[in-house]
């Protein structure tokens, strides 16, 4: 397949892994590298630059294929000054792809361009796709009001959202939210997106270090089993509809600070519920893609069955017109 973004990575697939917190390590970010799309491992992972580096280390030890980093710039999650050690160490160990969400990556284009690597700037509004085209990133991907993780505020869908911004930027738009097989990769590079992002779907591969208990759920959920938090604090996320999700909106619903509500929302909270297999014990970011998922498979055998529909969509179109 070809696409601009499949010739500038040099990856077979416009598939791409988005970066997930908890959950963005080498073992899922390589088997999605070896399938042929492009796997993201995340900072927020490795809070230590030598864990960082190891890291690194191991995803080459298990794929000679592009890889991404991502690099959250939320304040909650940021590495602050750090950030630019963790730029460094990808440009020391020849990471290809690096991916920064949260915060306008204006200060650091520069350093990412410097070590000659692809800066791809996530958003989730056009407004934001702009200005990060104008501070000299490589690619957005934008994101819809369907997604894993933090949607615009104005909650517009990923169909508005691709179409507006392929039509106003001049890089190569990717887009993801609420795509989960091959039918939604070929709607969405139907119409222009060069690459499509997907997290939610990738929380139920073999290879994703999360409890089976959480896979298990995936499949059972459906599109109706998410909700939105943290829209008190100005930092709307798209979350499973569980109990620390509701204890959340309680709390929120009271007007409390983000101080008041950091126990209840935090991702060490989050990551030991992940790994016990306690689904209500702590926030779970997904996306309404969950209404796709009716099976756990190996990251290989959804690639696989990925590129089979995409072709099936394919057909269908040149039987319609
Ligand atoms: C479990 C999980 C954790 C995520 N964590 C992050 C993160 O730390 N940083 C980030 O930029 N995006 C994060 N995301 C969002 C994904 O990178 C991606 O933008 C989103 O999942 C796309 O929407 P989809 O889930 O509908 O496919 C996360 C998604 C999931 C499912």
């Amino acid at each position: 397949m070809k696409t601009r973004i499949t010739e500038l990575l040099g990856i077979e697939y416009p598939i791409i892994q988005g970066g997930m917190q908890h959950l963005g390590v080498p073992e899922l970010a390589a088997a999605v590298s070896n399938a042929g799309g492009l796997g993201t491992i995340n900072v927020t992972v490795f809070p230590e630059l030598d864990e960082f580096r190891a890291a690194l280390e191991k995803m080459k030890s298990l794929t000679d294929k592009p890889f991404c980093v991502n690099i959250s710039l939320l304040p909650e999650t940021s590495a602050g000054e750090k950030t630019f050690d963790y730029i460094k160490i990808c440009g020391d160990l020849g990471v290809k792809v690096i991916e920064t969400a949260g915060r306008k990556p204006d200060t650091l284009v520069g350093p990412i361009h410097e070590l000659g690597i692809f800066h791809i700037h996530k958003v989730p509004t056009v407004k934001h796709a702009l200005s990060a085209e104008k501070t000299g990133v490589d690619a957005v991907t934008i994101v819809g009001f369907e997604c894993a993780g933090h949607p615009g505020k104005d909650e517009v869908t990923t169909l508005v959202l691709a179409a507006k911004a392929v039509k106003q930027l001049k890089i190569p738009v990717l887009a993801g939210g609420g795509v989960a097989d091959g039918h939604g990769v070929a709607a969405l590079l139907a119409l222009g997106v060069e690459g499509v992002v997907m997290g939610t779907r990738f929380v139920a591969t073999k290879e994703c270090q999360i409890h089976q208990n959480f896979k298990d759920w995936c499949v059972s959920a459906t599109e109706k089993d998410t909700t939105l938090v943290q829209k008190s604090i100005n930092n709307m996320a798209r979350v499973a509809n569980n109990d620390t999700a509701k204890e959340c909106l309680k709390l929120e619903s009271k007007g409390v600070t983000l101080q008041e509500l950091i126990s209840t929302i935090s991702g060490k909270r989050g990551k030991m519920a992940m790994d016990k297999g306690d689904l209500n014990g702590g926030i779970f970011v997904v996306g309404q893609a969950l209404g796709l998922i009716d099976d756990v498979l190996s990251v290989d055998e959804l690639f696989t069955r990925i590129v089979s529909e995409m072709n099936e969509s394919k057909n269908r179109l040149n039987d319609i017109y």
